[in-house]
Formats: structure tokens, sequence, C-alpha cells
């Protein structure tokens, strides 16, 4: 019994740590500090009609420490096996460095596609956006998160995935023990629809050419697309996600996981009978496993 609780325990201390559970005592998130560098622009495209912010895609990420020092081993929360509490020091914030071997080629070619973000009032987005909003990330990464669409915090900061939703985002990345510089990050659509509603298939026609452009100059090798405005769009699938998800796809040759997006785990959060949690760290395992890095284990 004594045992038993202990196990118990460990496993709760996990799923806190990677923010998958909700607790009063959560601390403060393991994100990545992103630090704007200079940007010499060339505007390829014509003027924006109103003046935007300048584009923050050209970052220097600095890596903060993934999690506050564990005193535990993690333990993934659909395993089925539950490890004895181990003193570890805290792991790595690097588990596979990234060669800046041709940094400056694919971020140059997107700073290109994201100056022409910047000026494009294609769809009915453009006229209600703050700015448009572009990724954040590595160019040169393995893995990228596509999602749907910015929200209020995305329009207002030009940055995805920044909100709660990315919040979530963010611990997930963390939990497979990866940092924002080993992912890239880009939605579907670049600009905020009203409402936050799901864009029209138009917007997503005149907008997603600029996402394949970014998929084709960071060339990953596998792509996670979180829920079904991108996971549809990549795959050309109308299917639901409980269909979809947890199974590899291709995009043009690329792996494709789609899992659930983190807007719809926050949704379900308080329903007991929700799997989609641990369903996100099933398919996050594969893509660890299709990327041949470690899979944190239960006895780490
Ligand atoms: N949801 C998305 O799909 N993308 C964002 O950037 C933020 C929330």
């Amino acid at each position: 019994m004594l045992q038993l609780l202990r196990d118990l325990g460990a496993q709760l201390a996990w799923q806190r740590d990677a923010g998958l559970l909700d607790t009063p005592s959560q601390g403060p998130l393991p994100v990545a500090s992103v630090v704007a560098a200079p940007v010499p622009v060339s505007v390829s495209a014509p003027a924006p009609a109103r003046a935007e912010p300048p584009p923050p895609a050209p970052v220097a990420v600095v890596a903060a420490p993934l999690v506050s020092a564990p005193p535990t081993v993690p333990v993934p929360m659909a395993d089925p096996v539950l490890p004895e509490p181990v003193k570890v020091p805290p792991p790595a914030a690097v588990v596979t460095p990234i060669a800046p071997a041709n940094f400056e080629g694919r971020a140059g070619a997107l700073r290109v596609i994201q100056e022409e973000v910047r000026a494009c009032r294609a769809c009915k987005l453009a006229p209600t956006r703050t700015q448009t909003v572009f990724a954040r990330g590595n160019p040169d990464a393995r893995l990228c998160f596509i999602g749907e669409g910015p929200g209020a915090d995305e329009d207002r900061t030009g940055l995805p995935f920044v909100g709660v939703a990315g919040q979530l985002l963010d611990r997930i990345i963390a939990a497979m023990r990866l940092t924002e510089d080993q992912v890239y990050i880009a939605n579907i659509v670049k600009c905020r629809p009203p409402n936050n509603r799901v864009p029209y298939d138009e917007e997503m026609s005149a907008c997603t050419p600029f996402l394949l452009r970014q998929l084709e100059v960071v060339k990953p090798e596998v792509i996670v697309a979180l829920g079904k405005t991108a996971a549809g769009f990549l795959l050309e699938d109308k299917s639901t996600m409980t269909t979809m998800r947890g199974r590899w796809h291709s995009w043009k040759g690329v792996p494709v996981m789609p899992t659930w997006h983190p807007s719809y785990v926050l949704r379900v959060r308080d329903d007991p009978k929700s799997t989609a949690r641990a369903e996100v760290w099933t398919d996050m395992k594969l893509v660890l496993e299709r990327l041949g890095l470690p899979v944190p284990s239960p006895r780490g």
C-alpha cells in the first residue's frame, strides 16, 4: 500500500511539472526566453497599406532551464509502470545540438516570406489584424508544430502560441525534453480570425501558400499538426481528430502526427472522462521515437 501511494505521488509530480496537471501550486512555466535580434529588413513586396510593427521572427533564442530541478525522475502520464522516486540531476537543456550551418540561408529565406506576409491583404482577415503572426523557433529545427491561427495574445505580440494554449504547448515541448531552439512553430493562417473563429476556406486558401513555403524552407523531419484545422489542411483529410491522431500520415513525404490542439486539451481539462492529455503525450512519444530522440521514461 505504501508503495502504491509513493508511485501515485511520483506520477502526479510528473504531470504537474509537465504542466499537464493544473494545480494551484504550479510554478512559473519553463518557457525559453526569446530575445529580438536586429533585423536587416529587405522588403521585396509592396509596402503594406498601413504601418505594422517590425517583424518578430529573426530571433536569438536563449534557452531557459527546462525544468526547475525536479528531485525525482519524471513519469510520463500514460505509462502503466510507475517508478521508484530516484534522485537525479536536472535534465540537460539541449538533447540534440542543432548545427547552425545553414541558419543564415534558411533565416534569410524565411525573412523574405515574412515580409510578404506582412504586406499581405489578400483576405478579409487583414483589416482586423493588429499585425501578422509568422513563426517562432529555429529555422533549422527538425520538428515543426503547426497550429490553426493567432488568437488575441498572438495578434498583440506578433508571435504564435504565446497565450494560454501556447503555454501548454511550451510545457509539452519541455516534457519532451526539447527547447524552443529545437522546434519551429507556425500557423495555418497568419492573421487573427475575429473572435478566434475557425478560419474560412477562402482565408486558408489565401494564406496557406505562405505556410507551404515556410515548410519548404525549414524542411522539418517531422510535423505535428495541432488540431483539426492544421491536420485537415496538411493531410487533405476531413476525418475527425479521433480518427487521425496517434497514427503517422504524410505531407509530401514528411511524416505528420496529428494530435489534439492545446486549446482543446485546456477546454476538456475538467472532464474526468477526457483522455486528451494522455493521448497528446502518447503522440509526442511517437514523435520522439521517430526523431530518434530519447523518450522520457519512468526510470528517466
Ligand atoms: N492557437 C493557434 O492555433 N495558434 C496560435 O498561435 C495560438 C493559438
